[in-house]
């Protein structure tokens, strides 16, 4: 290992130059990926603008029913057609969804802490692959808590993930964790997503902060963007809206969806945001046209 004494930061990101190793695939950094893998890939990051909007609805597996999440059977079909894929447990799933949806899905395969713990950060992978492959999952979400208590045991969870997806042409998706210890600085970002990518995931889900474009030009896979606190409506598009225009190849979105009074409208804006190029502006004009 490099030693950390005079180690210099990174200063020169390029951030306007184009990812260089794409050739004529859609998804950044998957270019040698094979053809099963590519296809999942396709599945969540829509061939024609390279990408995709994620409605996450996972939360239960560690909070229960959360505001908005009380019945998913009701709320997934209302949100689905504005969705290109899914993110949420086996049995959320299972369940509460549809497979005739035929939606990609991003299956949360970590867990091992409640919200009855102060510490949230020891997962470890919980879903077996065959039952991953079962679900036709496009891909598997697992929780890393980069500088905290649990950092060991979740990058080998991530790595076991990794290994497992490689040898089923499943991609991972490393979920950076930010606890309320944690940093949200564009330094702490830069590191967790560059780590996570090195480990091999195929998407990284983090969260947006300052200095964006350098965390997106320093990390080699797609960044999806997590809503994070639910907002107005209007900051919560301005903070899509930044994180696509930064380099986000999307948004993994949950609370700022499901719990805005108008689920539909806001995932249908936020869809325009994502895939058709609308300014924050725009899409809140939109928004609030479609509620009155
Ligand atoms: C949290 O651990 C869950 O994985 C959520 O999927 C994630 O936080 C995104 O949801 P939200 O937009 O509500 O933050």
């Amino acid at each position: 290992m490099a030693d950390n004494v005079g180690n210099k930061d990174a200063k020169t990101f390029s951030e306007n130059v184009p990812f260089a190793n794409n050739g004529d695939f859609h998804v950044k950094g998957a270019s040698n990926y094979d053809w099963g893998m590519k296809d999942r890939l396709s599945r969540i990051f829509n061939p024609n603008s390279g990408k995709t909007v994620m409605l996450a609805f996972d939360h239960g597996y560690f909070m229960g029913p959360t505001s908005g999440l009380e019945r998913l059977d009701l709320l997934i079909p209302q949100l689905v057609d504005y969705a290109d894929c899914l993110m949420g447990t086996r049995g959320g799933i299972r369940s509460s969804v549809p497979a005739s949806y035929n939606k990609a899905i991003a299956l949360r395969a970590s867990s091992g802490s409640s919200i009855l713990q102060g510490d949230l950060s020891h997962e470890s992978m919980v879903v077996g692959i065959d039952d991953a492959i079962k679900m036709n999952a496009s891909a598997m979400a697992i929780q890393t808590f980069i500088g905290a208590d649990g950092q060991k045991e979740t990058i080998e969870a991530l790595n076991k993930a990794v290994n497992l997806g490689s040898k089923y042409s499943i991609p991972t998706m490393g979920v950076v964790a930010v606890g309320k210890e944690m940093e949200r600085t564009s330094k702490f970002f830069l590191l967790a997503t560059r780590m996570l990518a090195e480990f091999g995931v195929q998407i990284v889900k983090t969260y947006y902060c300052e200095d964006f474009e350098k965390v997106a030009s320093a990390c080699p896979v797609p960044l999806v963007v997590a809503g994070g606190k639910k907002l107005p409506e209007k900051d919560a598009l301005t903070m899509a809206y930044k994180s696509i225009q930064s380099g986000a190849a999307g948004v993994d979105m949950g609370r700022n969806i499901f719990q805005s009074k108008h689920p539909r409208e806001m995932i249908q804006v936020v869809n325009k945001i994502v895939h058709e190029g609308y300014s924050d502006k725009e899409a809140y004009e939109l928004f609030e046209n479609l509620i009155n």
